[in-house]
């Protein structure tokens, strides 16, 4: 065999493995194992996948990473629609003193306030674990 075939032949070898061991797998294997990262959480449902790694993670209280990986962040970590971003503390500072401190915004982030939606939609988050989560973010 010449040098440019086994270059060939080496990869297709590869692909063919792998093509097998795909194959083995079931399509509802497959699918399970996508379905907790292909779940979206939609505003006012229970979201099952992030539920069950929260729960996982330790049951009952949850942290401030959590919830700030399950709900908040996926807006204020790149600030969508005018969110304050994680980190920045002045915005949050200054949103703080609008509302008369943390208490204020806590208040907010509970009933929701423009495109924040109520409590950041974790529905089942506490108030004391809505506090320290705004504590977190802002670093306030
Ligand atoms: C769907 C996107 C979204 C999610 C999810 C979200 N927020 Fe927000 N949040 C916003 C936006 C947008 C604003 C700015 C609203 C405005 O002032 O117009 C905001 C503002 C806030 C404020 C400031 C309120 C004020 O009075 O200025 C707090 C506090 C807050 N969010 C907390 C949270 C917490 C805690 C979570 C998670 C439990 C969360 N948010 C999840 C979009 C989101």
């Amino acid at each position: 065999m010449n040098m440019i075939k086994k270059m060939l032949v080496a990869p297709a070898a590869v692909l063919a493995i792998w093509a097998a061991s795909a194959h083995a797998a079931t399509d509802d294997a497959i699918a399970a194992r996508l379905k907790p990262v292909g779940e979206v959480c939609v505003q006012g449902e229970e979201c099952k996948g992030i539920e069950v790694a929260a729960s996982a993670a330790g049951g009952g209280a949850k942290t401030p990473d959590d919830i700030i990986a399950g709900h908040c962040g996926a807006c204020h970590s790149t600030g969508v629609l005018g969110a304050p971003k994680i980190g920045d503390t002045a915005a949050w500072k200054k949103r703080a003193d609008e509302q008369g401190g943390i208490d204020g915004l806590l208040a907010k982030a509970i009933t929701g306030i423009n495109a924040m939606p109520p409590k950041g939609t974790c529905g089942d988050c506490s108030d004391d674990e809505l506090k320290a989560t705004i504590e977190k973010m802002s670093g306030l």
